[in-house]
């Protein structure tokens, strides 16, 4: 009975376990071609080394079995000498080295057409230049004309089916840049570049995690990639090149004043206002971004103002410090802050 309910738990365990397969964050629903290139080599790996798995067991069950069998059937040890099955034997383990062979050949093969596609990027690549800081991202896509250059943080916009070739730098320590969907992981080095290429091949939205250990926060180093058609993604890069426009409502030119010339205009940059710093996350387009914090938290009025007010309770060692406001500076500064769509 113990042994029945333990098989079921390991049922519904493994059922719970492929139900995870799915999901924005993992190399087991791949949406890249790169992604789609490493998933080949996981399955091949995992196919070759459960056989040789399986027939390790077996091959070991079998000379228990035997061992015991040799051992009933006598009085005393079991005799190591020769035996009709020792015939075999060595027919036996020419056997074997020749399937670990095809195995190492056939692997070998296959990471070498594997490493092929992955270095083969496509034609007319998008080029973005990557920073990793602790512990955001800042992204800079350099196109060809003016308006293809564009700064953004802690999301990034691809279009679908278009190769994009990102440029990987790290302004303090080593992080590493996977978005698991889409690619491998590559490491982001002081003093180094880098380069991943990414072929979406499938519309979503996926999460990208820093996957290097970069110091406290380094969990909540993540990132947005929104894999659109190219259109939609050529009216986003439109929208991205625009600057700020001034706001309206008394209170959000209030919020303006205020962030002007408080601190938070000594790390940010808000393209159209008097906001050129670039230490913390360029916040010209700071609503059209799913998250704030990379990450941490959902882009809303309440969401940030739990930021704005509190970043250290929020993300403890973020170099966001607090700047001392009044509830109502505050407010003003995110309903400016919410215009900037
Ligand atoms: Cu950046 Cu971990």
């Amino acid at each position: 009975m113990i042994r029945r309910g333990a098989a079921w738990l390991t049922v519904l365990a493994a059922v719970v376990t492929l139900g995870g397969c799915r999901g924005v964050q993992t190399m087991l629903d791949p949406a890249g071609q790169q992604a789609r290139d490493i998933d080949v080599i996981w399955r091949v790996m995992l196919a070759v080394c459960g056989v040789m798995y399986l027939l390790v067991l077996a091959f070991l069950a079998w000379a228990l079995w035997r061992a015991r069998r040799a051992r009933d059937a006598r009085d005393g040890p079991p005799v190591t000498g020769e035996s009709p099955a020792d015939a075999g034997l060595g027919r036996g383990l020419t056997g074997w080295t020749a399937l670990i062979a095809a195995g190492l050949v056939g692997l070998t093969t296959v990471s070498f057409l594997v490493d092929r596609s992955l270095a083969d990027v496509g034609p007319s690549p998008i080029h973005i230049r990557v920073t990793a800081n602790q512990w955001w991202w800042q992204a800079d896509y350099q196109g060809d004309a003016p308006s293809e250059n564009i700064t953004t943080a802690n999301e990034l916009h691809l279009p679908l089916g278009r190769p994009a070739v990102i440029e990987l730098h790290a302004n303090d320590v080593i992080h590493s840049f996977w978005v698991p969907n889409l690619a491998g992981k590559v490491d982001l080095i002081p003093g180094r570049t880098n380069y991943v290429a990414v072929t979406p091949k499938r519309l979503g939205v996926f999460r990208g995690q820093c996957a290097e250990f970069c110091g406290w926060q380094h969990a909540k180093m993540a990132f947005d990639v929104v894999v659109e058609d190219p259109k939609a993604f050529a009216a986003w890069m439109a929208r991205q090149s625009a600057s700020a426009a001034q706001p309206a409502s008394f209170e959000a030119t209030l919020g303006q004043s205020l962030f002007e010339s408080k601190a938070c205009v000594m790390c940010h940059r808000i393209q159209g206002a008097n906001a050129g710093a670039t230490v913390g996350p360029d916040l010209t387009h700071l609503m059209s971004r799913r998250h704030i914090a990379a990450g941490a938290l959902a882009n809303t009025r309440g969401d940030l103002q739990a930021w704005i007010a509190d970043p250290q309770g929020v993300k403890p060692g973020t170099r966001m410090p607090r700047v001392p406001l009044s509830s109502s500076e505050l407010n003003a500064i995110v309903t400016y802050l919410e215009t900037l769509s």
